[in-house]
């Protein structure tokens, strides 16, 4: 996650192909669909199952709070049944090697908690721990080309960044795993950045050549929902300190489990500009904006009110604001997140439970995916 921040694309064709398809015609379509989503959450949050999850590969930072975390919360809140992912096989698509995956897991169960995600109510599991929701991949692969995944933009630009490493069958095919994700707990709404649309047209893809092939027993009951997405309608992307990327080897990045001392040290080091005036103006001055917007997301404020309130007060000013501001809104999640970490038992019965609960419901799908192919013996 810290290597590769949702939402955010690279140089190169791939990344073009990408802005391709999400920028114009099916872009505006999916923003308004999910205007209209968000009216019908108003109303009946019940209508809708949530899924959504996250890559082990690094510790969450203020990109994921502000750019997914504090959404999923929000649905939560509303009542919608959410289950989250922890994608552990998905680490293995674009590197050699699993890394500290059980801290890193651990770590992100433990952000999820600490900023209130309920076990009661939201279901938290690892793949590797669902063999029925893997099992899912095998009839799935049966239904897509070998050109369709190739074409994908999101899997074309994540072997651009991978440097000299051949596509590996994994790499190529994860994208029938991640709607194995989705559609194993027949999840009909994934809140999701720009760069995981293609994935979700391709779940909608396997979903009906699905029914399509084996369903037709009975039409009128698909055997899987058309997952839709919600892209947020006023996402913004938080750069890292230096006004870059977000980058851990950058050492630009605020993790969410860092003390309020060293958020303090890293939002000194920021960049600033010499105009002492601050304004609001992300095209202009990216960094000095990037700064206003973190404080503004952190009061709840509008960012254009805070660059005028800040006035003459400098890159200083700024900086104080901005770190008083992000370590008043992040003291509970630490304070909880610190909790938690005292309690590694609890976190892991957690996870347990979440693996249990998710392995029942992928059974369960896996029992009517067997049944449409008459697999029953
Ligand atoms: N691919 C997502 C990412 O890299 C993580 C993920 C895995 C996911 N499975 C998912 C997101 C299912 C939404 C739905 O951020």
């Amino acid at each position: 996650m810290t290597e590769r921040p949702s939402g955010v694309t690279t140089d190169g064709d791939a990344a073009e192909d990408l802005a391709q398809s999400t920028s114009d015609a099916s872009l505006v379509r999916t923003l308004a669909r999910s205007r209209e989503i968000e009216a019908q959450l108003a109303i009946d949050p019940s209508r809708f199952r949530m899924l959504t999850g996250d890559r082990p590969t690094g510790s969450l930072h203020i990109g994921h709070y502000f750019g997914s975390l504090t959404n999923r919360l929000r649905l939560q809140e509303l009542g919608v049944e959410t289950f989250i992912v922890v994608a552990d096989y998905q680490v293995i698509t674009d590197r050699d090697g699993v890394g500290p995956i059980r801290e890193r897991v651990m770590s992100l169960v433990t952000d999820y908690l600490a900023m209130g995600i309920d076990p009661q109510r939201t279901c938290i599991f690892t793949h590797s721990s669902v063999p029925a929701l893997n099992q899912l991949l095998l009839p799935f692969l049966s239904l897509v080309t070998d050109a369709e995944l190739r074409r994908n933009p999101t899997v074309k630009s994540e072997l651009e960044q991978s440097g000299d490493r051949p596509m590996s069958g994994l790499l190529l095919t994860y994208p029938v795993h991640q709607a194995a994700d989705i559609l194993f707990c027949k999840a009909n709404l994934v809140p999701v950045g720009k760069d995981q649309l293609p994935h979700l047209e391709q779940t909608r893809v396997v979903a009906r050549r699905f029914d399509e092939r084996y369903g037709r027993a009975n039409p009128a009951e698909p055997v899987f929902p058309a997952a839709e997405a919600l892209l947020s309608t006023n996402a913004v992307s938080i750069l890292g300190m230096d006004g870059q990327k977000m980058s851990k080897s950058r050492g630009n990045v605020i993790e969410l489990g860092m003390s309020a001392d060293e958020t303090a040290r890293l939002i000194k080091r920021a960049v600033t500009d010499s105009d002492r005036h601050i304004t609001y103006d992300p095209v202009g001055r990216p960094a000095v904006s990037n700064l206003v917007t973190l404080a503004a997301l952190c009061q709840d404020r509008d960012p254009f009110e805070v660059a005028e309130e800040l006035g003459d007060a400098g890159g200083g000013g700024l900086k104080r604001l901005v770190t008083e501001a992000l370590n008043d809104r992040l003291a509970p999640h630490r304070a909880r997140r610190a909790e938690l970490v005292a309690e590694p038992g609890y976190v892991r019965q957690v996870l347990l439970d979440g693996n249990a609960r998710a392995d029942a419901v992928a059974e369960a799908t896996l029992d009517d995916v067997r049944t449409a192919m008459q697999m029953v013996y």
